[in-house]
């Protein structure tokens, strides 16, 4: 019997499919039926803070909001806000519903909101917290440590306002990457999810005005993701959980052999609907009995950086061979 299950968070997932925070997140139906083809866990759809601003003021303190590019969208546009208290009756819910691990995620930065509401979701029954956080630097004064001392501020903050494992979802826009990562462990991060998609703005050309750029991922965006699982799973020493452009068992087991803890999958399923998980999870373990794994852990991190003979070859960026005609 071949054994697809993970540890992340603290928890054993049954397979290291993950379903990301999203519409299909945001429903009991789409809970059961992510638990039901198969899915480890499921991501809550994100509560974003109420009032989106860049900063407020709360007990004489000037507290960070992340301004996040996804919530005007899918707030406004796509009616999936829920208040407060419904998203802790979803929690509760889920719990009852499904035997698999429900991750609440929170865009909620202020210690007015984690003081209290923290507490109420560990009290609701949720098995972990994501943090999405997503900063857009627009100020020419502010370098970019400071920009990433505010991520590391608003984990620090959270994780001394709760008691369960927290994962810290973020984008990939990041100079020094490697640095970050541990500090962000530091600051209390249990986990890191490479990398949120954020909302992508367009033009249109006609009408001359902005546009909501396309939704859903393509299989080709995973190159981004797979190359820094690669390279952060030996050192950064926390769970990481792949994110952007798995679309098939071929991203997962790619994703796997790099290092991740876990994959997450968003943009699949909207198009193919939540049976793809099944099939996904049928076709890893054809491939683990084709190949003679027993566990994951046989091949995870197989194909990561610190394991490699040639680590050079995770860092280049250069098509040096096609420039200079080398062949
Ligand atoms: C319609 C939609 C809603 C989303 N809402 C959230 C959200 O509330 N919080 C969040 O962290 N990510 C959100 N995301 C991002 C996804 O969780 C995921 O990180 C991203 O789509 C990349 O994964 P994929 O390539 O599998 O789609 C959303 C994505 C989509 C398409």
């Amino acid at each position: 019997m071949l054994d697809t299950s993970v540890q992340y968070l603290g928890h054993t997932l049954r397979t290291p499919i993950v379903i990301s925070s999203s519409g299909l997140t945001n429903t009991m139906s789409g809970i059961r039926q992510a638990a039901e083809a198969g899915a480890g866990a499921v991501v809550l759809k994100s509560l974003f803070e109420e009032q989106i601003e860049s900063t407020i003021e709360t007990d004489g303190q000037e507290m960070e909001l992340a301004m996040h590019p996804e919530a005007e969208q899918y707030i406004s546009q796509m009616g999936m806000h829920l208040g407060p208290q419904r998203y802790l009756e979803l929690i509760g819910e889920a719990k009852a519903a499904v035997d698999i691990p429900i991750i609440a995620s929170m865009n909620c930065v202020t210690s007015k909101w984690w003081g209290n509401y923290g507490k109420q979701i560990e009290a609701a029954g949720a098995d972990a917290v994501e943090l999405n956080i997503a900063i857009m630097p627009r100020d020419e004064s502010e370098p970019a440590e400071a920009v990433e001392k505010r991520y590391l501020r608003i984990v620090d903050r959270v994780r001394q306002q709760i008691d369960l494992p927290l994962a810290v979802k973020i984008g990939p826009y990041f100079t020094g990457l490697p640095k970050f990562a541990s500090e962000l462990r530091k600051a209390g991060a249990s986990a890191l999810v490479l990398f949120n998609r954020f909302y992508q703005m367009d033009i249109d050309i006609e009408d001359e005005s902005l546009a909501p750029g396309y939704q859903f991922s393509t299989p080709e965006e995973i190159y981004t993701s797979l190359r820094w699982v690669s390279i952060l799973s030996g050192d950064v020493g926390c769970d990481l959980s792949a994110s952007t452009g798995i679309h098939s068992a071929d991203g997962v087991i790619k994703q796997l052999l790099a290092g991740a803890t876990t994959v997450q999958m968003c943009s699949a399923l909207y198009r193919s609907g939540f049976e793809i998980i099944t099939r996904i999870r049928d076709d890893l373990t054809a491939w683990m009995e084709r190949k003679g794994y027993k566990s994951i852990s046989d091949f995870q991190g197989k194909l990561s950086q610190s394991a490699s003979d040639d680590p050079e070859s995770y860092e280049r960026l250069q098509y040096i061979k096609a420039l200079t005609g080398i062949s």
